[in-house]
């Protein structure tokens, strides 16, 4: 079986509801990354950032995933898939995908802010975390997020599933943020790379053919490219 890589971004979760990062409507329109997304924004307020993550855990109960995270699933049948995604929602899962490794972190767990090697998957039904919520050595739980200026731990995992690629189908990112944009120089010279995206996206690669649809009908289309050409 080939191995396909899929790596996406927010713009796979946006027809079930959470808005992207950049586009017109997105977080980083209403949020500062300042206040929210990083290391000194916790420290500032860990109140604030733990509401802030809640609101977005609550959101999470609220949506469900879509055509563009189902047709993944049934892309198992044709291909070994691998996701790789930068978003923190668990919507890959929650599809049934069987390999997706979380770049960013992810909204469902917490973890200490003192030992990063301590991390709690919440309750399924469980969105709030609150200040004076602690791990069993005694210190305060934080995000299991990915902030700008932290290390992205899963990286060179990432970078080694990337090489092994016989076909990468890139959905629903910027590619604005590194090191995640910087996959795509991992793949082998002639792979090819899918984008679906309705907007254009700077990926400076020979064999790029861009599907320019949203995620649901895009990835309905690649699946019908990739029988076609079986
Ligand atoms: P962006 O908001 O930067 O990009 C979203 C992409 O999705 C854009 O290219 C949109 O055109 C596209 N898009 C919008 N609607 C779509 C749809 N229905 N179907 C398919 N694509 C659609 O989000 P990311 O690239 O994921 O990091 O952002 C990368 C990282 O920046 C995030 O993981 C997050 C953020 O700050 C952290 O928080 C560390």
């Amino acid at each position: 079986m080939k191995h396909l890589v899929v790596l996406t971004g927010a713009g796979i979760s946006a027809e079930s509801g959470i808005s992207t990062f950049r586009d017109s409507d997105g977080l980083w329109e209403r949020y500062r990354i300042e206040d929210v997304a990083t290391l000194d924004a916790w420290h500032n307020d860990k109140a604030l950032l733990t509401d802030f993550y809640n609101q977005r855990r609550k959101q999470l109960l609220e949506v469900k995933p879509n055509y563009g995270h189902i047709g993944l699933v049934e892309l198992e049948k044709l291909f070994q898939v691998s996701i790789i995604t930068q978003n923190v929602d668990n919507l890959h899962e929650r599809a049934g995908s069987s390999s997706i490794l979380h770049l960013h972190g992810e909204l469902t767990k917490v973890r200490s802010e003192r030992y990063e090697e301590l991390v709690y998957e919440l309750p399924p039904d469980k969105y709030e975390v609150k200040i004076g919520d602690l791990c069993e050595k005694g210190h305060q739980l934080r995000p299991h997020i990915v902030w700008f200026g932290e290390p992205v731990p899963m990286i060179g995992k990432a970078a080694e599933i990337t090489q092994q690629a016989d076909i990468l189908l890139i959905i629903g990112t910027s590619l604005n943020v590194y090191p995640a944009a910087g996959l795509v120089n991992y793949v082998r010279p002639d792979v090819p790379i899918y984008l679906i995206d309705p907007k254009d996206v700077a990926i400076n690669r020979k064999n790029v053919f861009h599907i320019k649809k949203g995620a649901s009908e895009g990835v309905r289309e690649f699946v019908e490219r990739v029988i076609v050409s079986d």
